[in-house]
């Protein structure tokens, strides 16, 4: 097993490309800390890790909030006696609309969750990883960071861009500490991170874009499985990535490579 008697953090782990990550690094020999605001989400998930015989704590915690990601953090690390791998996964789509149309309240919460969460998994987990190095990865998007085609998520690929460039700070300052920080960014995988989004007049908005017909997802024609994405999440955690750092790495079928 390539993590065996290591502990890892995965937030938004109740879920999506979060559970399938916390299976595999689970089913590696990791004690997974289950992460999500959502109890019941984060509870199935350890129950699935269980299950399979693997070591898992439920979590319940929102990544906006600095309280409650410093107690998460501190009973994972009393559980499980070290932190090794962290994966700030935790993310929403919020409000997508015209940015005169967009209410600043919208605009903090987006980037509430997306990018002040994965400061503070950050904050409260590195002085942990400092103990004997390790491996913190985050998950971003293909949005903001190389396609910007998307109608009125201003705010969403805003706070997709903004991880990248905060990975990249932190794999120059917590390289002497050896560890590593690298982010995945996915294309349109088949999760619930649409359930609670909002459009709203989106269609006001010719961005004026013409794809060829059957262009947007070229390599299997469908969006990706949580499962298919975290592998890669697996390799970045693993000593089989010991030499990449600050590294931004799209896993996305060439989807943006089309629509970019
Ligand atoms: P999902 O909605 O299935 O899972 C996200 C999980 O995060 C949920 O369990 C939710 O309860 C949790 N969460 C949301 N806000 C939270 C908060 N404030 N505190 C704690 N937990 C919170 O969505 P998915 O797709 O698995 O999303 C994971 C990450 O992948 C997100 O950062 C998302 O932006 C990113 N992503 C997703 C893509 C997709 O097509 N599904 C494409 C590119 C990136």
């Amino acid at each position: 097993m390539k993590l065996h008697d290591q502990s890892a953090l995965v937030t938004g782990a109740g879920s999506g490309i979060g559970r399938a990550i916390a299976l595999l690094l689970a089913q590696e020999g990791a004690h997974v800390g289950v992460l999500d605001f959502n109890a019941n989400g984060a509870r199935e998930t350890v129950d699935l890790i269980t299950q399979n015989g693997g070591k898992a704590l439920a979590l319940v915690a929102d990544v906006s909030d600095a309280p409650q990601m410093q107690n998460a953090v501190a009973a994972l690390v009393e559980a499980s006696g070290r932190l090794d791998i962290i994966v700030a996964n935790a993310g929403i789509n919020g409000v997508w609309a015209p940015v005169d149309d967009l209410e600043a309240d919208e605009w903090d919460k987006t980037l509430a969750v997306n990018l002040k969460g994965t400061f503070l998994t950050f904050k409260y987990a590195v002085p942990h990883l400092k103990v004997r190095g390790g491996s913190a990865m985050i998950v971003a998007s293909m949005h903001g960071t190389r396609t910007y085609t998307i109608a009125g998520s201003t705010a969403y690929a805003c706070s997709k861009g903004a991880q990248v460039v905060f990975a990249k700070k932190m794999a120059l300052e917590l390289a002497r500490h050896k560890i590593r920080v690298n982010v995945l960014c996915p294309g349109s995988t088949k999760t619930h991170v649409n359930d609670d989004r909002v459009l709203r007049n989106i269609e006001s908005i010719n961005l004026n874009i013409q794809y060829a017909p059957g262009s947007k997802l070229p390599l299997l024609g469908r969006p990706a499985e949580p499962e298919e994405i975290a592998p890669l999440a697996l390799f970045l955690a693993s000593e089989d990535s010991g030499f990449i750092s600050g590294a931004e790495i799209h896993i996305d079928g060439g989807q943006s490579l089309v629509i970019a």
